[in-house]
């Protein structure tokens, strides 16, 4: 395999769910600069250089180094009809946060590319990386939070069985200010009953 072939962890029908090596990172970086009026007004605040090939760069080398210490999954939706080297990247899907003990919990991100919404992409990315937790990562409760007002991020999860648990006052600095937030979360599906 080429050094520049991402590694595939997941497949779904659609989609290969992928981790990208560093040289993937001109290929997030489209993906980011096409989407900064979608994506903006929901995430946190990013740093200066988050629009830079170099930035993105050392991200993926972390990402790759948060996986292999079982810290973090963060991984991004490739069309499975593309080569894998050369794949667009449609939008990524994340666990992160992932604590092992008694909790067995992470919490999960996702976004999509505006033009790829609506074709129920994301459902089918979060349904695999879900699957993926409660199966070979053992997780029991993945953890998701949306702004109240984010509506298709409401029905992605409500889509995928994901429960609201409650409201967090002034979760997340968005854009200068503290973001209420709505929980949601999914356990592990339990063992049929004999
Ligand atoms: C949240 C977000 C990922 C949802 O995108 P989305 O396209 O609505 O979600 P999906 O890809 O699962 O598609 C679902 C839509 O496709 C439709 N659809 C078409 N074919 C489908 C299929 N085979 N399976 C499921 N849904 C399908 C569904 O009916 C639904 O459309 P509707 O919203 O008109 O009812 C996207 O809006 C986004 O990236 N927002 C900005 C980032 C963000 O908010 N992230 C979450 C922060 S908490």
């Amino acid at each position: 395999m080429p050094s520049d072939t991402p590694p595939v962890l997941l497949t779904s029908p659609r989609l290969n769910l992928a981790l990208l090596p560093p040289d993937g990172a001109a290929r997030v970086l489209a993906y980011h600069e096409a989407n900064r009026d979608h994506l903006g007004p929901v995430s946190p605040a990013r740093p200066d250089n988050f629009f830079t090939v170099t930035w993105w760069r050392s991200r993926l080398a972390q990402d790759a180094e948060d996986w292999r210490r079982g810290l973090a999954l963060r991984l991004f939706l490739l069309p499975r009809e593309s080569p894998l080297s050369s794949a667009p990247v449609l939008g990524s899907v994340s666990l992160t946060d992932i604590r092992r003990g008694p909790l067995q919990s992470c919490e999960l991100g996702f976004g999509l590319d505006h033009r790829a919404q609506g074709q129920g992409l994301m459902s089918e990315a979060v349904r695999a990386i879900c699957d993926y937790a409660f199966g070979l990562l053992g997780i029991h409760r993945i953890q998701a939070n949306h702004l109240p007002e984010n509506h298709r991020s409401a029905a992605v999860l409500r889509r995928l069985g994901f429960l609201e648990e409650g409201l967090a006052r002034e979760l997340v600095l968005i854009d200068g200010r503290w973001r209420d937030h709505v929980l949601t979360a999914l356990l592990a599906p339990r063992p049929p009953a004999k």
